[in-house]
């Protein structure tokens, strides 16, 4: 949905390539302080200013010399403009399948959600909610509720992925990442810069009992991730007996392969089922080859094999993935079980 009228000239597109080629972007030289900031709430012309003009929101001035209040400062050029990954509802700007899908605002806030994007299918915008799982998380919400920056780091970031967060609530919680040759010490594999869709998003598991994005999300979310036999997890450290004998308490998100004690046993996961799907969710995996094969015994969920980051369409921005079918941000077509059925035997 393309809420601003952008003055943008053939010129400055071919700027806006040649930055984002750099590796990431709002950082170093592709952090440009005038897209987002005026000095007096007043600008007379569309004078880019090495940037990207976006016209002021109306109701200023706002705090921090923004162009715009927090949120909508960023959905200028994230919100069906071409040049910018679309973050918001239906993806009306760049082409291909977003890795973290749409985000949904509250209502009150003079924008209104796309068709589907409800406020129950992912993160809300504006919400003044706890999260979910809140236990000891250091996250309240700002008198704004939830922000863009409440999650993503205004200034930029070189060392973390998509410039998320790694202070505050989020304090060690590194991300890294690597561009076009992947490296099994790094986080996430994105397969060029600029790579926002999932045929170009990849996650490695540099230590096998871990999850780096498991353990980012849980900054908000403290009760829903850790390892096999913390007390919240519920399991055994590296995973469960083939009897059952120390089942989950909450469904893993780290710290166990699927198929990892058998495929036999009742509410074990299998991998050759993960690995008879065409269509994947998205695992971790130590090797770096994500198909689940037998040699590539190595695959394990975390959080963004079951959600979107920003949400979609379905209910909790779950993945609905039967494993065949056109695939779209809401999974091929599948129903909810079809999710479980990527790793799971039962209900056939
Ligand atoms: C003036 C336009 C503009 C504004 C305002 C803007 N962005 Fe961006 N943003 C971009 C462009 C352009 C890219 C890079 C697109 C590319 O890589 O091709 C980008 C990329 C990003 C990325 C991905 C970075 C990466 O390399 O992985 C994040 C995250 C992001 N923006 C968050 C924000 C947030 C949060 C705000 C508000 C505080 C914001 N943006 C405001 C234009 C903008
Ligand atoms: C992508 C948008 C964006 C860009 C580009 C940007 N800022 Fe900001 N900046 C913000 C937002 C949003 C806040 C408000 C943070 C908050 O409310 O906590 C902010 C806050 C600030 C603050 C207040 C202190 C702080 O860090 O919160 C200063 C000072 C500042 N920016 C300076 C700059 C300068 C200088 C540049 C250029 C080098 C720049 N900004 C580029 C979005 C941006
Ligand atoms: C800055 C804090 C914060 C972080 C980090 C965070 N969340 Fe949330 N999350 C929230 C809040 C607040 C809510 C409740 C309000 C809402 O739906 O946005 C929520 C709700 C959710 C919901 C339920 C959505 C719905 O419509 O009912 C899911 C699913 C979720 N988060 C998953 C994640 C995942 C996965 C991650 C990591 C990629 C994550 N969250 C990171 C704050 C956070
Ligand atoms: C609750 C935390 C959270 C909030 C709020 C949030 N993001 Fe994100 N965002 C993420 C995470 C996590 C990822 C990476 C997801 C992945 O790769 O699976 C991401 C990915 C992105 C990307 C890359 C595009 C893509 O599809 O992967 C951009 C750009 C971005 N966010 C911008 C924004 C902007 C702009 C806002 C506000 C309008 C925003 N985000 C709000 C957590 C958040
Ligand atoms: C195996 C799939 C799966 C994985 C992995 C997973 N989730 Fe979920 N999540 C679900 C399902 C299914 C729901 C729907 C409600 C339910 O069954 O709890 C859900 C619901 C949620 C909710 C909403 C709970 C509420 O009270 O409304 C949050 C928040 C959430 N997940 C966060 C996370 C985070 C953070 C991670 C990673 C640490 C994660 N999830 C990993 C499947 C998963
Ligand atoms: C990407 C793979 C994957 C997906 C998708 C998935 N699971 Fe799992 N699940 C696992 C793995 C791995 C384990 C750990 C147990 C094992 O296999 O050793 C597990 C464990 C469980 C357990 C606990 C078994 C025990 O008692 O220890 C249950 C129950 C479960 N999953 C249900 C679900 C449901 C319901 C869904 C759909 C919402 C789902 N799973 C989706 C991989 C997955």
């Amino acid at each position: 949905m393309k809420r601003l009228t952008l003055l943008l000239t053939g010129a400055m597109m071919v700027g806006v390539v040649a930055l984002a080629a750099a590796g990431d972007f709002h950082v170093g030289t592709s952090l440009v302080c005038s897209d987002c900031h005026v000095a007096h709430y007043s600008q007379s012309h569309g004078a880019t200013l090495g940037g990207i003009f976006t016209p002021l929101g109306a109701g200023g001035p706002f705090n921090n010399l923004l162009r715009d209040d927090d949120n909508k400062v960023c959905l200028a050029c994230h919100n069906g403009s071409s040049f910018a990954p679309d973050v918001f509802g239906a993806n009306g700007g760049t082409t291909g399948i977003r890795q973290a899908g749409g985000l949904n605002v509250a209502s009150g806030h003079n924008l209104s959600n796309d068709p589907g994007y409800d406020e129950i299918n992912g993160h809300t915008l504006y919400s003044t909610a706890l999260p979910p799982g809140h236990g000891t998380s250091a996250y309240t919400p700002s008198a704004d509720g939830l922000r863009c920056i409440d999650c993503h780091a205004q200034h930029g970031s070189a060392a973390q992925y998509r410039n998320l967060l790694n202070r505050g609530a989020f304090t060690g919680d590194t991300l890294t990442y690597a561009v076009g040759v992947n490296d099994l010490t790094k986080d996430v594999y994105e397969r060029s810069a600029a790579a926002y869709t999932i045929d170009q998003v990849d996650f490695n598991e540099p230590s096998p009992r871990r999850s780096a994005y498991g353990k980012w999300c849980q900054a908000c979310h403290q009760d829903f991730h850790g390892q096999g036999g913390d007390a919240n997890m519920g399991g055994l450290a590296g995973g469960v007996t083939s009897t059952n004998a120390t089942p989950w308490k909450r469904h893993p998100t780290a710290d166990v392969n699927i198929g990892e004690s058998g495929s036999s046993a009742t509410f074990i996961s299998s991998l050759s089922q993960f690995a008879s799907r065409t269509n994947k969710v998205k695992v971790m995996d130590s090797q770096g080859l994500w198909t689940g094969s037998s040699t590539d015994n190595t695959v394990t969920p975390s959080c963004m094999s079951c959600h979107k980051a920003h949400g979609n369409t379905n209910g909790f921005g779950l993945i609905f993935m039967n494993g065949t079918g056109t695939v779209t941000e809401q999974g091929d077509g599948g129903v909810y079980k079809d999710l479980c059925r990527q790793c799971h035997s039962e209900g056939a």
